[in-house]
């Protein structure tokens, strides 16, 4: 651990790179910023430079003393020799409008950046920011440093450590947590760096959200290993049937053009994001409840050149200027949705006139289920209703030329093909799961096949538009 605070000022820092950072920034003109293992200060002027006050905080007594050499000429920082991973640290709870680090959590096992992460969303004033940037992926070399520690994580640990154990409640029992703004690669100007130094911008905010779905979403159904999972079956980037193929076809019912905004309701790990961003130009925003789903979203989309951004929201919840997307798009989602009609009316109003709504959903038969298919629906928490009904929903949203088409003979094919592979590559699947994972596969896909094979399940494909 001693050699962290050296190490993160021996990172070669060149003043561009400083620049690109200090760029990134969230406004601190004129605000508290606390500067997390400011080392010897090479963000800590520059911080000094705009913010009313800053905190600079080191636990190497030398290097902190070196800062305040450097940078004490400047009056309004404040040098603490303390250890962020203790609770020795005098900052108050929401004092604070900024709290900056760079390359410091990499340092930290996983535990430390849990409880750090908590005790900084309580230092945040409401409307505070959180900016951080840390090295991931790859093992960072240094042979002169055998004994450093550090830990070059997937970005998705952070995501999530941040965006799930960030909650907290103020005296009035209201609930505040972090909002990711922003999560990309820096490094990226003069092409000479490898993208693996990422930077994640979070805003502290109230909550509306009371997260039992949410956890249910990412504790039970979409866990990280089950999404991983599942989409060995359905396709790289893909959580719904058919993966690539099915989204080929459908997109390019779009007619989509260059610069269009397209809103993925659901949109799971972004496979269908990144396709239409890459092959059709267009500016795609993914929501989803969902913090695995996002957070491995966000991990694809680093370095990526094309326009996608992702967020974690529950639909239903969610609000945009009326007009404000040339297509919504949904795959297999809104079968979670209790209130659909509410739904459609919020898409309704997010289109632009001429805007165009596409949906494919699990669907069912106008009669009563049987008591295994009544008991699947149950245990999942769907609502599903016959495609007829599904389609005069949206219509009744206001949506005009609507087509409601049942495609259960595709769904069944698709499950037939995905069924063959697994089956296929069985002892790969088990080497990179479990036995136990390839059996609720094969399980859950031959109860999909014969539930649709018997006509009780089905699949249904809507697009509508809405009429000017
Ligand atoms: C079957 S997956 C489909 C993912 C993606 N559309 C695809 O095709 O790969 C359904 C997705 O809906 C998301 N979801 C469920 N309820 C949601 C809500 N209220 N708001 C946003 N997303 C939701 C889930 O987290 C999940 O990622």
């Amino acid at each position: 651990m001693e050699s962290m605070m050296v190490d993160s000022d021996s990172h070669e820092l060149d003043s561009e790179e400083t620049a690109e950072v200090i760029s990134l920034l969230p406004p601190y003109e004129g605000k508290t910023v606390v500067e997390l293992g400011a080392g010897i200060g090479r963000f800590t002027s520059e911080l000094a430079q705009r913010a009313a006050q800053v905190i600079a905080v080191d636990f190497v007594e030398d290097v902190i003393r070196k800062n305040e050499s450097i940078n004490g000429h400047h009056k309004n920082v404040k040098f603490q020799c303390a250890d962020v991973t203790f609770s020795e640290l005098d900052i108050h709870e929401d004092s604070v409008d900024f709290i900056f680090s760079n390359l410091l959590l990499m340092y930290l096992s996983d535990e430390e950046v849990k409880l750090l992460a908590e005790r900084m969303i309580k230092w945040l004033k409401v409307g505070g920011y959180i900016f951080f940037r840390e090295s991931c992926f790859q093992h960072y070399e240094n042979s002169d440093k055998k004994n450093d520690v550090s830990y070059h994580r997937e970005p998705r640990f952070y995501s999530k450590v941040f965006k799930e154990l960030c909650f907290v409640k103020d005296d009035s029992e209201n609930v505040f947590e972090l909002s990711l703004l922003g999560c990309k690669p820096t490094g990226v100007f003069g092409n000479k760096k490898s993208q693996n130094q990422i930077c994640w911008i979070w805003q502290k905010v109230r909550s509306d959200n009371d997260r039992g779905f949410q956890l249910f979403l990412d504790t039970v159904q979409y866990k990280s290993s089950g999404i991983l999972k599942y989409e060995r079956v359905f396709g790289h980037g893909f959580i719904s049937p058919g993966g690539l193929e099915t989204t080929k076809e459908f997109v390019a019912k779009l007619d989509l053009k260059p610069r269009q905004r397209v809103l993925d309701v659901g949109c799971g790990i972004g496979g269908a994001d990144f396709y239409m961003a890459e092959n059709f130009s267009v500016e795609v925003v993914g929501i989803d409840l969902s913090v695995n789903m996002i957070s491995l979203a966000l991990e694809r989309a680093i370095g990526l050149a094309c326009s996608v951004e992702f967020e974690v929201a529950d639909c239903t919840k969610k609000t945009y200027p009326d007009h404000t997307f040339d297509v919504i798009y949904s795959r297999d989602t809104i079968l979670h949705i209790q209130d659909k009609p509410s739904l459609f009316r919020s898409f309704y109003k997010w289109l632009k006139p001429g805007g165009k709504l596409f949906i494919t959903d699990y669907c069912r038969n106008a009669g009563t289920s049987s008591p295994e298919f009544a008991e699947y629906i149950k245990q999942r928490g769907y609502d599903l209703h016959d495609v007829k009904a599904y389609g005069q929903m949206i219509e009744d949203a206001g949506f005009g030329e609507v087509v409601s088409e049942d495609r259960t003979n595709q769904f069944i094919q698709v499950l037939q093909q995905e069924l063959e592979a697994v089956e296929e590559q069985k002892d790969r699947f088990i080497l990179d799961f479990s036995e136990e994972g390839y059996n609720d596969i094969v399980c859950g896909w031959k109860a999909k096949l014969n539930r649709s094979l018997s006509g009780e399940q089905r699949w249904g494909l809507f697009f509508a538009k809405k009429i000017n």
